[in-house]
């Protein structure tokens, strides 16, 4: 079989919910992957940021093989000799008491939601069925009816009603909206949910000390700060969460992704016991959530990131690549940001070419990536990416864009 037939396959049996760049992969190591013709690319999406210790990382992947022969799912009917050791491992690594492991992103957000819900209930009194979450305009924290109901792209929640209710929307990097909306309705606000950098927005940075003053003001109003760092955790952004650029420390920490570098869906919601415990056995859980392979898989890539200092490798590098994207010579590029190795192009289009145009010229090049939306184009190499490496990608790049204005 040849890439033609593989897309057609997809075509035909596969739901059409996704639009990919026209490339099979088949193998992966380290930041490059491989077509099914051999062709070798730099791999600058990284699963969407899930593969920060890069494509099957030899520790990771004996980690799942070493477990995978010993006992794979128990459900947590029973123990296991997995799960403690791993919750003991990641609530330290990350600071907390307590961690609720699921699989996807998703999950997560939902057991956040449903989390700061019943701590609203329980610990703030406020009264059955009037619990407020507010959210950002221009988030993404998933795709459940209940996450999209917090969503204000319309190709996320359009036709998807009725929606949740108990959001409050707010514009994003915008303190005193917050501040507003706490003012009013602070004794119902349970949680503010937000993520430290938008990545499927575009990679919207907020400005500094944006989200040091939203903590604050959630202190203030007795409201949880949730951070869904399912994207920007785990080293991405060259701190090991983002929001310790601002040295805040969540009161619901939300991970996922790179959690198990990409290798299985493993999500953890991780807060202290004051509100971790106002959750009961029975009320909430999932048949795969902390499987034995998931806990033993979720150590070795928390370790790999310690051991390979992946944080500061990626701040290191973040400042490298966006000070490389900001000299390239061309009308195309309207602006670059980031942080660590989250970044983005916005594209001027020209030449009727826009950013999707630019990645079918980078994946000719040998370089893949996606665009978000139409004129963004998201840069997130797996971390372990080399200074060496990261400049012949660069240069794809480059090469690519400059292609454009011919
Ligand atoms: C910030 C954020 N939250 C949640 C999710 C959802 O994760 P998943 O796709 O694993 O459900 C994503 C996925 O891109 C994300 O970027």
């Amino acid at each position: 079989m040849n890439s033609k037939d593989y897309t057609a396959l997809e075509s035909q049996y596969g739901a059409h919910n996704y639009h990919p760049l026209p490339v099979v992969l088949s193998k992966g190591k380290g930041p490059f992957v491989w077509d099914v013709d051999g062709k070798r690319y730099f791999d600058f999406l990284s699963s969407y940021s899930a593969v920060n210790q890069g494509h099957c990382h030899p520790k990771i992947v004996q980690a799942l093989i070493d477990q995978a022969q010993e006992l794979c799912l128990t459900s947590r009917a029973f123990y296991n000799d997995c799960l403690g050791p791993y919750e003991k491992y990641v609530t330290s690594y990350f600071g907390y008491d307590k961690v609720l492991p699921m699989n996807s992103g998703a999950e997560a957000v939902e057991t956040a939601l449903k989390l700061s819900r019943r701590w609203g209930y329980v610990k703030k009194n406020i009264p059955e069925d009037q619990a407020l979450i507010v959210c950002c305009e221009g988030n993404f924290h998933g795709r459940t009816i209940s996450i999209v109901s917090m969503s204000t792209d319309v190709d996320s929640y359009g036709q998807f009603g009725p929606f949740t209710p108990g959001f409050i929307k707010i514009p994003y990097n915008n303190v005193k909206a917050l501040e507003d909306v706490l003012e009013q309705h602070g004794p119902q606000v349970a949680a503010f949910i937000t993520e430290p950098i938008q990545g499927e927005a575009g990679v919207f940075v907020p400005d500094d000390g944006y989200l040091k003053k939203c903590y604050d003001l959630c202190k203030k109003h007795n409201v949880l700060f949730v951070a869904d760092e399912v994207q920007t955790g785990i080293a991405r952004t060259g701190r090991l969460i983002c929001c310790d650029h601002e040295g805040v420390h969540p009161d619901v920490l939300i991970l996922g992704k790179a959690l198990s570098g990409g290798v299985l869906p493993v999500s953890a919601v991780l807060s202290n016991d004051e509100i971790m415990l106002t959750i009961k056995p029975g009320e909430h859980g999932s048949t795969f959530g902390g499987f034995p392979l998931a806990c033993k898989v979720a150590v070795a890539a928390l370790q790999v990131v310690k051991d390979e200092q992946l944080a500061e490798k990626a701040e290191r590098l973040g400042v490298i690549c966006r000070d490389y994207l900001r000299n390239i010579p061309s009308r195309m590029i309207k602006l670059v940001r980031g942080k660590g190795l989250l970044n983005a192009i916005v594209i001027e289009p020209r030449n009727n070419k826009e950013a999707w145009d630019i990645c079918l010229a980078m994946a000719a090049n040998g370089l893949i990536a996606k665009p978000t939306h139409r004129h963004i184009i998201r840069l997130a190499p797996p971390l372990v990416i080399t200074e060496v490496e990261l400049m012949e990608a660069l240069g794809i790049i480059r090469k690519s864009i400059l292609e454009m204005e011919q």
